[in-house]
């Protein structure tokens, strides 16, 4: 089947911390149009079951494939780390290619070619407990350490605004302890409200390892995204700024401030629609 080059990339997550994908895209590919969504009515994924996140995850990707996206990324790590084999799966039949920021955190941790061969990854309950990275980075590094860390905290003060005060700075220092000594290559920042935090961890992290590179897989995810649309020829050649629709399926009181505080600018239209 082909794909028509002017659809949208369809990009979801289980709330609003996927925008810090989209922002990373826009920048990476300015004139493709994006359509996202957030499942903010069922937010937070992190703490749910494999099957209930796969089941949601299946709801939302058949909302993309309804409204004709020619690529699927996946935005939200506890997504990737329960559902992607399944979301590839179901797209795989329709011929929409997808990709994962579970992928393309691994890819980006693998180029640096790791000389300590050890790499510290953080994210949610769901994704630290599924080890989806410690089984996506030794099938390609075998010898690799990985270690890892849940930080459920991080989520909730995220969306509160608390990226940089003394309450995120002692989370993180207590989060971070467990790294200490470990002679860290790279850290994964694997959650999508994570890079909102860059910088302090960033902070933390040069007074005990300073040669630790902090791995954003959004800003990955952008990077493989345009090497996929022009491998598979579906760049769109339109100039000028592509489109951008937002769905959610709740709009919460402050959704608005928090949704720039991920994309980094102003949303001007936010539409509801429930998947259910
Ligand atoms: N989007 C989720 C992730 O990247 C974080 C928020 C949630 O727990 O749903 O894992």
């Amino acid at each position: 089947m082909s794909l028509n080059k002017s659809a949208p990339i369809g990009i979801f997550d289980s709330g609003i911390g996927g925008l810090t994908v989209v922002k990373a895209v826009m920048e990476q590919l300015p004139n493709e149009n994006i359509i996202y969504y957030g499942d903010t009515a069922r937010v937070p994924y992190g703490i749910k079951s494999i099957d209930t996140i796969r089941e949601y995850a299946l709801q939302i990707t058949n909302f993309l494939l309804q409204n004709n996206v020619k690529a699927i990324l996946i935005a939200c790590n506890s997504v990737a780390a329960a559902a992607q084999q399944e979301i590839r799966q179901h797209c795989s039949r329709r011929g929409i290619p997808v990709l994962d920021v579970v992928e393309a955190g691994t890819r980006a941790a693998i180029n640096l070619q790791p000389a300590n061969r050890n790499i510290g990854v953080i994210g949610t309950l769901a994704t630290i407990n599924s080890e989806t990275y410690e089984r996506s980075i030794r099938a390609e590094v075998p010898d690799c350490h990985i270690y890892s860390k849940a930080c459920p905290l991080l989520v909730p003060l995220a969306e509160e605004g608390w990226v940089d005060n003394e309450i995120a700075e002692m989370v993180l220092q207590t989060y971070l302890k467990d790294f200490t000594g470990k002679k860290l290559d790279a850290l994964i920042l694997g959650c999508t409200h994570y890079p909102l935090f860059k910088p302090s961890i960033e902070k933390l992290l040069r007074q005990n390892s300073p040669q630790t590179a902090i791995i954003d897989s959004a800003v990955s995810i952008a990077v493989m995204t345009s090497a996929l649309l022009e491998k598979e020829g579906l760049a769109n050649g339109q100039t000028g700024t592509g489109s951008f629709s937002c769905f959610v399926s709740d709009k919460p009181q402050r959704f608005q401030q928090l949704a720039e505080r991920f994309l980094g600018k102003k949303l001007h239209r936010i539409e509801i629609s429930s998947l259910v």
